[in-house]
């Protein structure tokens, strides 16, 4: 019984949600550790889609118990809203099932207006954000001056507490933004409604998650976002401003590492990314169009967040195995492999290209990216594999191009997904 990681090892939205929701089967504890409502998780089950942002993904088994980390920034009424509809799908949501560290931040209206202005403020050099707040509420978390959700216990102490917050940021906002200032009056009351009802919610998760290891329960981390968006080891600074990695489950949880088991790295089949930053196999045109989808199906590359058609590429497997070693990967599932299909080549890069020298790994991490791709181009199969269950059903070229990808990772490939739904997945021997 141990602590299994779930991450992503590109940039966000490999299916770590489905991916989840299909190993809490096993977990007692399901827990969110980083990131904030910029996350978007969807989860198909049946005829129901849940398209989660806060609450961890395997809540959805009713077994379960849900938390949410100290790592994770929360917005009380992204998180309200949340439950309710969670709860209106047919999931038990009550504050025994879903527990919020004390030590978790609070995501304001002032953050996501600073998040607004700073990005306004960037200009040509913005980052592309999903304009949730994040930024600016992980700014006053490690300036030491953040609102915790420990703050909602003593309701007067947190008015007064959120008053002057907002405050402060409205004078950053006129002075350095000439930015509107917001109404801290108003909001402070309605944010006093959220804290009312949240405050059953919140206790100290570490402690809990660690009793509950020591007596044997498995404990399931959900990453959020992805390697290549980790403050310190993605493509900086088009980043966001979280730990996704593996060892952000650790701190965003607040447990040692000698719990750890499994560290399952989640990777599409392809490459995707929302926002701006360097994507060295990004492709355009009818390639992408194909990859992309055009929206009709629920899986197209448009971001459940923020709606933004995603920017798509082939498979990079250069900063495949560089996710591997910064996250202790032991396992990978490949997701979205069905997407393939039809593709009569496809391509993987296996190395990077500058003044006529090879790098198969990355010089200076993934801050640097600008370089050539050298590709492998493998064939590609016509049928459709989304029914098959079996990994000797799969076609030859797909079984080769799974075998690839594992051999220039090195790591084993467990699981492969060919659909959204709880079934359509192949166990790899
Ligand atoms: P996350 O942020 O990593 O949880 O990923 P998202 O939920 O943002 O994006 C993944 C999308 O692909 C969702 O719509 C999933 O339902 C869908 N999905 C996941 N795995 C598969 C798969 O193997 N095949 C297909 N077609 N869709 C999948
Ligand atoms: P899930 O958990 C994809 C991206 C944004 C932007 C950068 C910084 O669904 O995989 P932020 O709002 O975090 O300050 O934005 O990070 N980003 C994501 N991209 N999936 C996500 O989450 C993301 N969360 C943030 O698009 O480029
Ligand atoms: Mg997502």
């Amino acid at each position: 019984m141990a602590l299994n990681i779930v991450i992503g090892t590109q940039w966000g939205d490999e299916g770590k949600g489905r991916v989840v929701d299909l190993l809490a089967a096993e977990a007692d504890y399901v827990a969110r550790y980083n990131g904030g409502d910029n996350a978007g998780h969807t989860v198909t089950v049946g005829d129901k889609t849940f398209k989660l942002h806060l609450i961890p993904s395997g809540v959805i088994h009713p077994h379960t118990t849900g938390v949410i980390g100290n790592g994770v920034v929360i917005n009380p009424r992204v998180l309200l809203k949340e439950i309710e509809t969670t709860r209106a799908a047919g999931v038990e949501i009550t504050p025994e099932r879903l527990r919020i560290s004390h030590a978790a931040h609070i995501i304001t209206p002032a953050h996501l207006a600073l998040d607004a202005a700073r990005e306004q403020a960037r200009g040509e050099g913005k980052i592309g954000t999903t304009l949730r707040g994040i930024g600016p509420a992980y700014n006053h978390k490690t300036a030491r001056g953040g609102l915790r959700m420990e703050a909602m216990l003593d309701l007067e102490e947190f008015a007064e507490g959120f008053k002057a917050h907002v405050e402060m940021v409205n004078e950053q906002l006129t002075l350095l933004y000439r930015a509107e200032p917001l109404d801290a009056q108003a909001i402070t009351e309605q944010y006093l409604g959220y804290a009312h009802e949240l405050t059953p919610y919140i206790g100290n998760t570490s402690i809990r998650l660690n009793q509950a290891l020591r007596q044997g329960a498995n404990v399931l981390a959900e990453g959020a976002q992805g390697t290549l968006l980790d403050l310190d080891h993605g493509t900086y600074p088009y980043v966001t401003s979280s730990t996704p990695t593996a060892s952000g489950a650790l701190v965003g949880l607040g447990l040692g590492a000698s719990h750890v088991g499994r560290v399952i790295g989640v990777t599409k089949a392809f490459q995707t990314r929302v926002g701006e930053g360097p994507f060295p196999t990004e492709v355009f045109g009818e390639t992408a169009e194909r990859l992309r989808g055009t929206g009709d199906k629920p899986w197209d590359e448009f971001g459940t967040t923020t709606g933004r058609p995603r920017r798509v590429g082939w498979l990079d497997s250069v900063l495949l195995r560089y996710a591997a070693q910064i996250n202790g990967i032991t396992e990978l599932t490949i997701t979205k492999l069905d997407v393939l299909s039809g593709l009569e080549n496809l391509y993987i890069c296996t190395a990077y290209r500058k003044d006529r020298q090879t790098y198969s790994d990355l010089p200076l991490g993934p801050t640097d990216l600008d370089y050539e791709p050298e590709y492998e181009e493998l064939p590609g199969w016509e049928e459709d594999i989304m029914g098959l269950r079996k990994w000797e059903d799969l076609p030859q070229t797909a079984q080769a191009y799974l075998r690839r990808i594992e051999a220039i990772a090195g790591v084993p490939i467990r699981l492969v997904s060919v659909g959204p739904e709880r079934d359509q997945v192949i166990e790899v021997e």
